[in-house]
């Protein structure tokens, strides 16, 4: 009988994968082969010609075919990336998306034109990467970022530890800023950002079956028209905001224009732009409020 070692693994399970129509096969083959054999992934390369042992080809088989059902493969490894860093995730929290690198370098750009120390306020953290990505990138920051969602936050705490950050980013449980204590909490921030549930009812039917079936509803579905989130966060956010201070949002590709114009009715903010990302589509809202 033929050896199964880590090359034609990888080759098998990319097949396999490709003919299921598995997004990025080859990285995903990878992945799930460097988690069980507890292995770097360029670690697979530089041992391509050893062999795998009875029990870890038990433990891939069972994750391949798991995967082959659409459950998304950082899920099966409990791990990401965002931002280059490390992040551990379970399906009590959304798994962070590339997209919001963007929110990310468009906050971490505000905050650099900025001296002393900043306060930011990371609005629906989940398992706490913008918070995180934020911390490690500007030294000057300190952060409290809230979640409804007490299962997300445990996952965020377990992120802000292993990077090291307890003394930078305070986590607190509640609905938006209704998390705040009054007076024992910071409530007047020089950046609020968030990456809420933007999904409408209409979308939300037609989502992929690896999300769909698999991320917290409550991360992803925002009312009929996905906007019932950011409709709270504008309506409320001048209290939290410090004069100068910028508020900055994920959107989804088609709300754009209606961001915008929540942000208008406001007459709290200044410079009101919507950002796209590299495929074209509306991504990021920056409103900067007006001095006084
Ligand atoms: C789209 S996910 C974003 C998670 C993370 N910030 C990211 O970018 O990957 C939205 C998060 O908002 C949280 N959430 C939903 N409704 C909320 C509310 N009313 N107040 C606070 N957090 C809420 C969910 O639990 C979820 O973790």
């Amino acid at each position: 009988m033929q050896t199964w070692t880590i090359q034609r693994l990888l080759n098998w399970v990319t097949e396999h994968f490709t003919k299921k129509g598995i997004d990025s096969p080859r990285l995903s083959a990878e992945l799930l082969l460097s988690c069980v054999l507890a292995m770097k992934r360029i670690e697979l390369y530089t041992q391509f010609d050893k062999a795998v042992d009875k029990q870890q080809l038990d433990r891939l088989h069972e994750l391949v075919e798991r995967a082959g059902q659409n459950e998304p493969i950082a899920y099966l490894t409990g791990k990401t990336e965002f931002y280059s860093l490390q992040l551990d995730v379970t399906p009590d929290c959304m798994i962070p998306r590339p997209e919001t690198e963007l929110l990310v370098e468009r906050a971490i750009e505000f905050l650099r034109t900025r001296p002393g120390k900043q306060f930011v306020c990371d609005l629906c953290t989940g398992c706490g990467c913008i918070a995180i990505a934020i911390a490690k990138n500007c030294a000057n920051a300190d952060i409290i970022a809230t979640d409804i969602s007490d299962a997300a936050l445990n996952i965020a705490a377990g992120n802000v530890e292993k990077h090291q950050l307890g003394d930078r980013i305070r986590l607190l449980c509640g609905d938006l800023f209704d998390a705040f204590v009054p007076q024992l909490d910071v409530d007047k921030f020089d950046l609020i950002v968030c990456n809420p549930p933007y999904v409408s009812a209409a979308e939300f039917e037609k989502l992929d079956k690896n999300i769909k079936d698999y991320e917290p509803k409550s991360a992803l579905f925002a009312g009929a028209d996905g906007l019932d989130i950011h409709r709270r966060i504008c309506e409320k956010a001048d209290r939290f905001l410090k004069p100068d201070a910028a508020l900055m949002l994920e959107v989804g590709f088609t709300q754009g224009k209606a961001i915008k114009e929540l942000l208008e009715q406001t007459g709290t903010f200044a410079e009101i732009k919507i950002k796209k990302d590299p495929n074209g589509n509306d991504r990021i809202a920056t409103a900067v409020k007006v001095s006084s």
